[in-house]
C-alpha cells in the first residue's frame, strides 16, 4: 500500500498508538484508521525506515497489557468498572447475575466502597469464582471469549498494585470504566428482547402478561437531572464510558454526559455503545459531529438480519436507513470503530452467511468486525432449539463458510477483542450442538403465533427455512383438538 485515499504515505503524518489490545495506526490528515498487527503489514506499507523500525518494536502481543496469571477466577470488573443497570440496581458488570447497589437509594462512592464489593473484590483475590458470574464461566466452557477476559486483558496491568490495596478499601479510586444505561427508552421492540429493556415493547407485553413494569418506562436514576449529577464527578479521572439502554442515543443523559467530557477537555475517554444506529439526532444534537472531537470511539450496531428478516426480528428497524447511516459514519467519522453485533438465534441461524455478505457490502473488507452473540435466553429463540438434521446441516455449512472469511484478503488485521470471526463462528457451531432444546420448538412456535398475531406479521414468509419448525405437528394438533372440543363437552355433560 503506497496510498491512502489516494494520498502517498509519504505526505502523511502517521503515527501509531496502543490501545488496550490495540495497535492502531492513524494517518493524517485523511483520518484513515488502519489497524495493524503484523510486521509483514507494516513492511509491505513501506513506512519511514525511522519509523518503521518504532512500531515493529512494538508487535501486537507486546501491545497487550503484561498481566499475571488469571487463572479461573480473577475478575478485575470489581476493581475498575461499575455496571449501572436500567432501573438502578448496580454491579461490578452487565453480566453479574444480581445487583449488589441500587443508585436510586445510594451514592456511587457507598455503592463502590460498599461491603457487598469488597467481599467480591476479596474472593477474586483470593482465587475463589463467585456463583454470580456463571454467564462468563458458562461462555469460556464452550470455547467463548467472556466479558471476564475481556476486563482482564483491557485492565489486567493493575492487579498488582491493586491486590497490594486489599482490605484497604478507601484506598481504591473511584471505577475508571462506567457502563450505564439510563433507561429502558427504546424505539424497537426486538422479538428476541423485553420490556425491562424496551419502552416499545410495553403495549405487547402487556397484552402478553409479560410487562415488568405497571409503566412503559423504567428509569435508572430518580430522575435525569439526578442521573447526570451522579455521573459528572466520576468524569474527571474516567477512561473508559460504556453506553448501551435501551437504546443510549436516544438518551438525553448520555448527550449531558459528552458535552460536560468536551468542557472538562476529556476527550481522550474511550466511549463504547451499543446502538440499534436508527437515530443519529436527539433534539438537533448530531452525535456523529460529538464523535468527531472524541479520540477512540467504539460503536457496536446491532443487526440480526438484513431487509426484511431484519426489520421482522429488530421490529422498528428500516434496513435501507441503518445502511445509510452506518454509510454517514464511515464517512463522516472514519476513525471510530465499527463493530456488528449480531444476536445469534433461531431466527438468524440458518441465512448468517447472507447477513455477513450484506453487511460487508456496505463497505467493510474486514470479515473481523463482526461479533457474534450468541442468544441464551429466551431459551425457545435459542439456536439449540433445532432439530438435528438441520444443526447438523447448518453446522457444515458455517464451518465452511468460517474457513472462506478466513481466508479473505484484508488489508486490516483484527482489532477486536471479540477475536476473529472463525473461531467465532466455531463457537456459535459448538453452542448450537452442545445440547438439545428441541423440546422447546412447541414454545417457540406458540410464541410466534401471538407475536405474529399481535403485530399482524407472518414469521414464516419472512423466514421460511422455519417451517418444520413452525408448522404445528400432528400431536399437537390432535393436542389442542382435544383441549378445545373434546373437553368442554366432557365437562358440560358432567355438570
Ligand atoms: C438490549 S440491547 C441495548 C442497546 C441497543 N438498543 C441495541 O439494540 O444495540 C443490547 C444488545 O443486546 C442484544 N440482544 C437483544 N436480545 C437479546 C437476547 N435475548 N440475548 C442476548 N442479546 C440480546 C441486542 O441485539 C443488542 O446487541
Ligand atoms: S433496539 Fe436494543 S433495547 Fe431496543 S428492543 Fe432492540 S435490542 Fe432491545
Amino acid at each position: 500500500m503506497d496510498s491512502i485515499n489516494g494520498r502517498e504515505i509519504a505526505s502523511l503524518d502517521l503515527h501509531y498508538c496502543i490501545e488496550g489490545d490495540e495497535a492502531a495506526l492513524y494517518a493524517w490528515p485523511v483520518r484513515e484508521r488502519i489497524p495493524v498487527s503484523t510486521a509483514h503489514t507494516l513492511a509491505a506499507m513501506r513506512l519511514p525506515s525511522d519509523m518503521t523500525s518504532e512500531i515493529l518494536a512494538v508487535p501486537r502481543q507486546d501491545a497487550e497489557p503484561s498481566s499475571p496469571d488469571f487463572g479461573d477466577a480473577m475478575c478485575m470488573a470489581p476493581f475498575v468498572n461499575l455496571a449501572v443497570a436500567i432501573g438502578g440496581g448496580s454491579s461490578p458488570c452487565c453480566l453479574f447475575s444480581e445487583p449488589i447497589g441500587d443508585v436510586r437509594r445510594q451514592s456511587i462512592a457507598e455503592i463502590w466502597s460498599s461491603d457487598a464489593f469488597a467481599k467480591l473484590r476479596t474472593r477474586f483475590l483470593a482465587g475463589k469464582r463467585d456463583g454470580r458470574c456463571r454467564r462468563c464461566y458458562k461462555t469460556e466452557e464452550t470455547g467463548g471469549l467472556s466479558l471476564r477476559n475481556v476486563f482482564n486483558s483491557q485492565f489486567g496491568e493493575r492487579a498488582p498494585s491493586l491486590a497490594a490495596m486489599q482490605g484497604d478499601a478507601p484506598a481504591l479510586p473511584p471505577p475508571v470504566s462506567l457502563d450505564v444505561r439510563f433507561s429502558n427508552l427504546c424505539n424497537f421492540s426486538c422479538r428476541t428482547c423485553y420490556h425491562g429493556a424496551s419502552t416499545k415493547w410495553f403495549a405487547d407485553a402487556k397484552k402478553l402478561g409479560w410487562e415488568q413494569a405497571p409503566e412503559a418506562l423504567i428509569p435508572t436514576f430518580n430522575s435525569s437531572a439526578e442521573g447526570i449529577a451522579a455521573i459528572v464527578p466520576l468524569l474527571d479521572n474516567v477512561e473508559k464510558i460504556y453506553f448501551a439502554g435501551g437504546e443510549p442515543l436516544l438518551h438525553e443523559p448520555h448527550y449531558a454526559i459528552l458535552a460536560k467530557l468536551l468542557d472538562l477537555g476529556r476527550t481522550d475517554v474511550r466511549l463504547e455503545y451499543n446502538t440499534n444506529f436508527s437515530e443519529l439526532e436527539l433534539a438537533r444534537v448530531d452525535v456523529l459531529a460529538l464523535w468527531s472531537l472524541f479520540t477512540h470511539v467504539k460503536v457496536g450496531v446491532s443487526i440480526d438480519g438484513s431487509g426484511k428478516r431484519g426489520e421482522l426480528v429488530r421490529k422498528g428497524l428500516d434496513w435501507d436507513v441503518f445502511a445509510e447511516n452506518v454509510r454517514k459514519l464511515k464517512t463522516r467519522c472514519p476513525h471510530v470503530a465499527i463493530r456488528f453485533d449480531i444476536t445469534v438465534s433461531i431466527f438468524n441461524i440458518a441465512v448468517l452467511e447472507d447477513l455477513v455478505r450484506d453487511l460487508m457490502a456496505l463497505g467493510f473488507t474486514d470479515p473481523d468486525v463482526l461479533r457474534f452473540n450468541v442468544l441464551l435466553e429466551p431459551t425457545h429463540y435459542s439456536i439449540q432449539i433445532l432439530p438435528k438434521r438441520m444443526k447438523r446441516r447448518i453446522a457444515r455449512r458455517l464451518g465452511l463458510f468460517s474457513g472462506l472469511l478466513a481466508a479473505a484478503p484484508v488489508v486490516a488485521v483484527s482489532s477486536s477483542e471479540y477475536g476473529t470471526a472463525k473461531p467465532q463462528l466455531q463457537h456459535v457451531i459448538d453452542h448450537m450442538l452442545a445440547r438439545d432444546r428441541s423440546s422447546e420448538i412447541e414454545a417457540f412456535r406458540r410464541v410466534t403465533s401471538q407475536l405474529d398475531g399481535l403485530r399482524r406479521e407472518r414469521t414464516l414468509d419472512t423466514c421460511p427455512e422455519l417451517a418444520p419448525l413452525l408448522a404445528p405437528s400432528a400431536s399437537a394438533i390432535a393436542l389442542s383438538w382435544i383441549r378445545e372440543r373434546i373437553l368442554p363437552r366432557l365437562r358440560q355433560a358432567t355438570a
